[in-house]
């Protein structure tokens, strides 16, 4: 579908953990904002995690990838990660391997203060915090190239490659200046290491010189890794865009995502434009409250706005985001954030919120 279509299926991965928490509370607020013979989803969930891999052997299941790319529109994830699977092979498998096999090469990571009393940074507000960070994530450290030599021996080499392709690298640069564009921000911010990783990111210094150049609307610059760390702590005002590879992207979203409230409320969008593509919270499994029923389903509610948006359904993503801001304005929250409500009623209110901005369309 997508471009205007109105029904759209939805593969459901809850996963692990909080991710098997937080998920279905997303689902309950998407089946709020949708119905037959409106704009209507249909979600197929799947079992895949550290039980199945535990009970079966099986990870991310032959034929997956195939069926995910032809059958579905999108894909919504919870978290992947386990104790009793201290490999973590089982989260390689499935979330790495969609990002890589289906090509999802952004992934955009959106940091968003949603109220004053969420950031830890004082005398910042609403209008300091709002970025968003594209980070490449089908390359980088994560490819998985590498081995040990000498493994167990007191001369024990272990390599990991940093594999950079001038196609990869280029994309994610092209796409974060599009989005600039498209919508209107000044600013784009490219983030390396190119001071001490000099052939890796030698190549993002000159991809980035390059395209800066089609866009000189743009105010565009670079920063290490390190300074833009340090940076966007003093002030976060600075920037509308950074883009930056696999690794740093993964760390200083997670940085981002506590400047504006934590990792309970963050969320993202692995993206390949115009493909089947996938939608997860930042946070992970969250194995220390698992089972407590006290994880923040907000930002897996945000996820799923991000994903309709992505269908290209507006109005639905707005109801969504505002009936989470509404809840936080309410403190209608989870302990993470300050409050004192459980996931399920947190998601119940979300949803009953959001219901009510899709029936006064109706009527
Ligand atoms: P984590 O994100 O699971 O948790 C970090 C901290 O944030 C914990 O204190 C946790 O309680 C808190 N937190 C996270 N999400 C929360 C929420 N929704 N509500 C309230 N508090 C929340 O990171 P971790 O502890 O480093 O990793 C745990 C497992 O998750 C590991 O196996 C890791 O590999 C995996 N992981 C998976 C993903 C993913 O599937 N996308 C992302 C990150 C980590
Ligand atoms: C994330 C996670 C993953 C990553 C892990 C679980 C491999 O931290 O999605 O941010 O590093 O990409
Ligand atoms: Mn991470």
């Amino acid at each position: 579908m997508r471009n205007g279509a109105t029904a759209a299926r939805i593969a459901v991965i809850p996963g692990d953990g909080i991710g098997a928490e937080v998920t279905p509370q997303a689902v309950k607020a998407l089946r709020a904002v949708t119905a037959p013979g409106k704009r209507s989803m249909e979600f197929v969930e799947f079992d895949w995690g550290a039980d199945k891999f535990l009970r079966e052997g099986v990870t991310l299941p032959a034929g997956a990838v195939e069926m995910l790319r032809d059958e579905y529109d999108a894909i919504l994830f919870g978290a992947l990660g386990d104790p009793r699977v201290p490999s973590n092979q089982h989260a390689a498998d499935i979330l790495l391997g969609l990002r890589f096999k289906l090509d999802l090469y952004v992934n955009a990571r959106p940091v968003e203060l949603l109220h004053d009393r969420l950031t830890p940074l004082r005398d910042r507000t609403e209008k300091d915090i709002r970025l968003m960070v594209f980070r490449e994530n089908t390359e980088g450290l994560y490819v998985g190239v590498g081995g040990f030599f000498k493994k167990g021996t007191a001369d024990e080499i272990a390599v990991q490659e940093d594999v950079n392709s001038r196609k990869g690298v280029e994309r994610i640069i092209r796409y974060a200046f599009e989005y600039a564009r498209r919508n209107a921000l000044k600013r784009v911010c490219m983030s390396d290491k190119s001071n001490a990783m000099t052939f890796a990111h030698g190549l993002w210094q000159r991809v980035f010189k390059e395209v800066r150049q089609e866009y000189p609307q743009i105010d565009s610059r670079h920063l290490y890794i390190d300074t833009l760390a340090m940076e966007i702590v003093r002030d976060p005002s600075q920037f509308d865009v950074i883009v930056t590879c696999n690794l740093f992207g993964d760390i200083i979203s997670d940085l981002g995502a506590q400047l504006a409230g934590g990792l309970g409320l963050a969320p993202s969008g692995n993206i390949h434009p115009g493909r089947t593509s996938l939608f997860e919270p930042v946070h992970g499994s969250a194995p220390n409250i698992a089972g407590k029923g006290i994880a923040n389903p907000l930002g897996a509610v945000l996820t799923s706005a991000m994903m309709v948006e992505f269908l290209g359904w507006k109005s639905e993503a707005a109801w969504l985001r505002t009936a989470v801001r509404a809840a936080i304005h309410e403190n209608f929250v989870t302990p993470d954030l300050g409050g004192e409500k459980r996931t399920v009623e947190v998601g119940d209110w979300v949803a009953n919120y959001a219901a009510k901005s899709f029936g006064s369309k109706l009527k």
